[in-house]
């Protein structure tokens, strides 16, 4: 293709003044080569520094953060999530589900090869401090809905202002599906802080 809808940066390059890869990438949207740029996990600090510098740059700004951000993992909702808001950036979420951690109960994690590295890799917090009650009060809610446990994952995610588009991992069209029908699926407030009051927090994963 010769234009990128959305050209991100993975993590922050602490070999390369900021300065100079937001030119680079105001370049890249002044060739037409993208249209809009992004950043996925940094600091806060250093993504109001990316900010900062290309306004006063007079450059392209970033226009999304895409972060790590779901139940098990609300790390973001001290620094990063109040920045996007009063910058108006978009916000789109990897790991939404947790990796799959929080499509299914606790005791099931290893039942998919995938389940099984991620477990062996322990590379998340997910399960620690208050995660295992989370995963269980997940699991409560969606059978009391009639609902997949991704769905009320997804639905909590959907239903925080934040929040812009989470980006589902899937390897079927069903659980595309799931996803899909959880735009409509509706939590009220106790719900929400149902699901909310367990967590606990973590040590900060997904970035350096
Ligand atoms: N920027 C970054 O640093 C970063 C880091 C990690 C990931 N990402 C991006 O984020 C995307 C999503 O990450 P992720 O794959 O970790 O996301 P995720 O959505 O948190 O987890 C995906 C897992 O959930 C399972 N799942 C999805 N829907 C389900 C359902 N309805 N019922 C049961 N299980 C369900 C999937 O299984 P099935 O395959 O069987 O559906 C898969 O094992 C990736 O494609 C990647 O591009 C970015």
């Amino acid at each position: 293709m010769d234009t990128v809808d959305l050209y991100q940066t993975h993590r922050w390059d602490y070999d390369t003044p900021i300065e100079t890869t937001m030119r680079a990438l105001d370049d890249a949207v002044r060739r037409g080569n993208a249209r809009h740029v992004g950043a996925s996990s940094m600091w806060a600090h250093q993504f109001a520094d990316a900010l900062h510098t290309s306004d006063r740059e007079g450059v392209e700004r970033y226009a999304t953060m895409q972060n790590h951000y779901n139940l098990l993992y609300r790390e973001e909702e001290r620094e990063m999530l109040p920045l996007c808001d009063r910058e108006n950036v978009g916000v789109i979420p990897w790991s939404p589900l947790a990796r799959g951690f929080l499509a299914r109960p606790h005791e099931e994690l290893e039942a998919t090869t995938r389940g099984q590295s991620e477990s062996d890799a322990a590379r998340h917090p997910y399960l620690e401090n208050g995660g295992r009650e989370v995963n269980e009060r997940v699991e409560e809610l969606a059978a009391e809905k009639d609902l997949k446990m991704a769905q009320i994952a997804l639905a909590w995610l959907l239903h925080k202002d934040a929040v812009d588009a989470p980006i589902v991992g899937t390897t079927s069209v069903e659980h595309l599906e799931d996803a899909v029908e959880a735009l409509s699926v509706s939590l009220t407030a106790s719900e929400i802080e149902y699901l909310e009051e367990p967590y606990r927090p973590v040590e900060v994963s997904g970035h350096q």
